[in-house]
């Protein structure tokens, strides 16, 4: 290697930006993570690894987090950006139902003529203010991207059926939720209902650290009924009021970056993604790598069906142009360029199936103790 950052040394070692600079700190050298090493540093570095320098070193798995933590956006102008809302709470409480009345109300007016696409994600608009859905069953889209490291939601929406109250999987979003640090905004569904009983769902969440603001504490209760599309105004002033105190920042003009939210194979389109711009601005053209594929954004619709050329900070958009179907919860991020983008995508992909393999020789070893 002529020359590398900190960054792509720390990437290409598998190890901390941060840990390198520490290193480097220790041997005299002040540098930051965009500082370019000469050989003789990155020699004296590796060494300390016990690493070969002439060795391919192969960029690990994981290591797309480099990109996404890309310090670009220090210097880039920050302004506001939509909350990304998740809708969790127990089986038949109205998850369903909640997120098609949102979606009756406030997508197809003054969008006339307007389809609503499933694309695992919609947008709407509130006073002026946009508000982004995930659409994709709210435990499962917690528990896979999380387990894959990646935070997309701003605010959980908990619906708990008042007629029902507090149940094991409301107890589950719970914990997700506080897990992942995303507040919660409560939802106390069916209310139409002559079985309603909200007092009861307040008395039981507060024994899972919920406490309602009637009642002292600093959790929102909105009384609604899906079905009957009342109380879903109440509950969306509710969720700009959360997302204004949480300062939701992001810079529209850096390369984009942000989460697969789910990606399948189209037989006439190829992989079609749903990628949720976390920041940055998604355009046509872009050279970007996708958990371990990459490509070059090919065509983008948005939740409407149209197709649009560009999609801004919490936007979710679907697109075209992958050379594979990458998963739910990786991460994509946007290259200079596409030499970029299909070195590091195809190093990435060349990884994983070294992974893949290292995994099944381990089950395979495992197999066999288990049957001695
Ligand atoms: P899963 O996806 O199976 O976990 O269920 P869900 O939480 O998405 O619930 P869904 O929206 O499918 O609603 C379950 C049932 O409750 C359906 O029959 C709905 O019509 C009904 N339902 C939902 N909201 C309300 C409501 O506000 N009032 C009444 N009366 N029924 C409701
Ligand atoms: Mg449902």
């Amino acid at each position: 290697y002529e020359s590398l950052s900190v960054g792509e040394l720390a990437n290409k070692l598998g190890r901390e930006p941060s840990e390198i600079i520490k290193k480097l700190f220790m041997l005299g050298v002040m540098a930051t993570i965009n500082q370019e090493l000469d050989k003789d540093a990155i020699e004296l570095i590796c060494a300390d690894y016990e690493v070969e320098v002439e060795e391919e070193i192969r960029i690990d798995v994981t290591d797309l987090e480099i990109y996404f933590e890309d310090s670009e956006e220090v210097e880039a102008e920050l302004t506001e950006r939509p909350p990304v809302v998740t809708i969790m709470g127990h089986v038949d409480h109205g998850k369903t139902t909640l997120l098609d009345s949102i979606r009756d109300t406030k997508v197809t007016q003054g969008e006339a003529g307007g389809i609503t696409q499933h694309i695992g994600a919609y947008q709407i608009e509130v006073e002026g203010k946009k508000i982004t859905f995930l659409d994709t069953p709210g435990h499962a889209a917690f528990t896979t991207m999380r387990a894959r490291g990646a935070k997309v939601t701003d605010i959980t929406i908990l619906v708990v059926a008042a007629d029902d109250g507090v149940m094991p999987q409301t107890i589950e979003a719970i914990n997700h939720a506080k897990a992942a640090e995303v507040p919660i905004i409560v939802a106390v569904n069916k209310m139409d209902k002559p079985s309603a009983n909200p007092d009861r769902v307040m008395q039981e969440l507060t024994e899972h650290g919920l406490l309602s603001e009637a009642w002292g504490g600093d959790t929102i209760f909105v009384p609604i009924s899906a079905l009957k599309g009342e109380g879903i105004d109440h509950l969306l002033e509710m969720v700009l009021l959360v997302s204004e105190v949480a300062e939701l920042k992001a810079s529209k003009n850096i390369r984009a970056k942000g989460t697969v939210i789910e990606a399948q194979l189209d037989r006439g389109r190829g992989s079609v993604a749903t990628l949720l711009v976390q920041d940055g601005t998604l355009r046509v053209g872009d050279p970007i790598v996708v958990g371990t594929t990459f490509g070059k954004v090919r065509a983008m619709i948005n939740d409407l069906g149209r197709r649009v050329k560009e999609a801004g900070p919490s936007t979710p958009v679907e697109i075209t142009g992958l050379n594979e179907v990458p998963q739910a919860g990786d991460r994509f991020v946007v290259f200079e360029d596409e030499k970029t983008a299909r070195q590091i995508g195809e190093s990435r992909a060349g990884d994983a199936l070294q992974e893949q393999r290292v995994e099944k020789t381990r089950v395979t070893l495992d197999n066999l103790f288990d049957q001695m």
